[in-house]
């Protein structure tokens, strides 16, 4: 018989979209329950306390409710904070996403990047250690947005970001001094791989856009390597709340291989 437990892809918000079309692409057959937990959204803008106890708590639940073989925290913040505690209160396999500092600051020929997240996860301990290890010759420079998390959940309800706005969220990072010298910028939110091209068209050709997507798929990959799958792949979104337009969200969702809407 085939295992039908799904693999369950947690964010704030839409994301968690972002590392879920990587891991769709490495797992076609793998069943999919996508968490945005829009009752909590937004996390970055919330205190350490709110994410430590909010997390934890909530995939708990989640898990007891849909039963997955693994859980992707696809959520920069929440990872940051609250990894360790989601790992000591579920007994499953956990991946987390955390800034790709690494890899840019291997392909950084200026040796200064840019961290771009939300203003709670550039200012973590997480993130001076992933410093410290792989970036300690580079100049990083540092900018939370909340304004670009709002503006790639209006894309994918069908919004197109204002050229000017995107120029105005990014104006913290590239205002800072050094910031001329960037050539590569790790997208440390998930939600912001889903404003790609309007990030490349004002950081320039010449920047590198790093993120953790494609890694956070391949650790799936692994971890579920002698697992078995259903025939047909098949995906649930599951929102914990009814706020936030999800009728204006529903419409992209299949694009992501959800074809089902619950509600916790
Ligand atoms: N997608 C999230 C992240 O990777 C958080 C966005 C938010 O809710 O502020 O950090």
């Amino acid at each position: 018989m085939s295992d039908t437990r799904p693999i369950l892809v947690f964010d704030s918000g839409v994301g968690g979209l972002s590392v879920l079309a990587h891991i769709r692409r490495a797992l076609p057959h793998a069943p999919i329950a996508y968490i945005a937990d829009n009752a909590g959204y937004p996390y970055g803008t919330k205190s350490e306390a709110e994410i430590a106890s909010r997390v934890p708590a909530l995939l708990g639940r989640l898990a007891e409710r849909y039963h997955p073989r693994l859980v992707v925290i696809a959520c920069n913040t929440a990872s940051t904070i609250a990894l360790p505690y989601v790992r000591s209160a579920l007994d499953l396999p956990i991946v987390g996403t955390v800034p790709a500092v690494k890899p840019a600051a291997a392909q950084s020929k200026t040796r200064t990047i840019g961290v771009l997240g939300t203003e709670a996860t550039v200012r973590q301990p997480y993130v001076d250690r992933l410093v410290d290890e792989f970036a300690s010759d580079c100049q990083v420079i540092r900018h939370g947005s909340a304004e670009l998390v709002d503006l790639a959940e209006a894309k994918v309800r069908g919004k197109t970001p204002e050229p000017a706005a995107i120029q105005a969220a990014l104006s913290g990072l590239f205002t800072q001094p050094g910031a001329a010298e960037i050539d590569a910028i790790v997208l440390s939110c998930t939600h912001f791989p889903l404003l790609a091209d309007e990030i490349r068209a004002v950081a320039g050709p010449n920047v590198h856009l790093v993120d953790s997507g494609e890694g956070i798929a391949r650790r799936t990959a692994f971890l579920t390597a002698t697992d078995t799958w259903p025939d047909a792949p098949s995906g649930r979104a599951i929102f914990t709340g009814r706020g936030g337009d999800i009728e204006a969200l529903a419409p992209a969702l299949p694009n992501f291989g959800l074809t089902q809407i619950d509600y916790l």
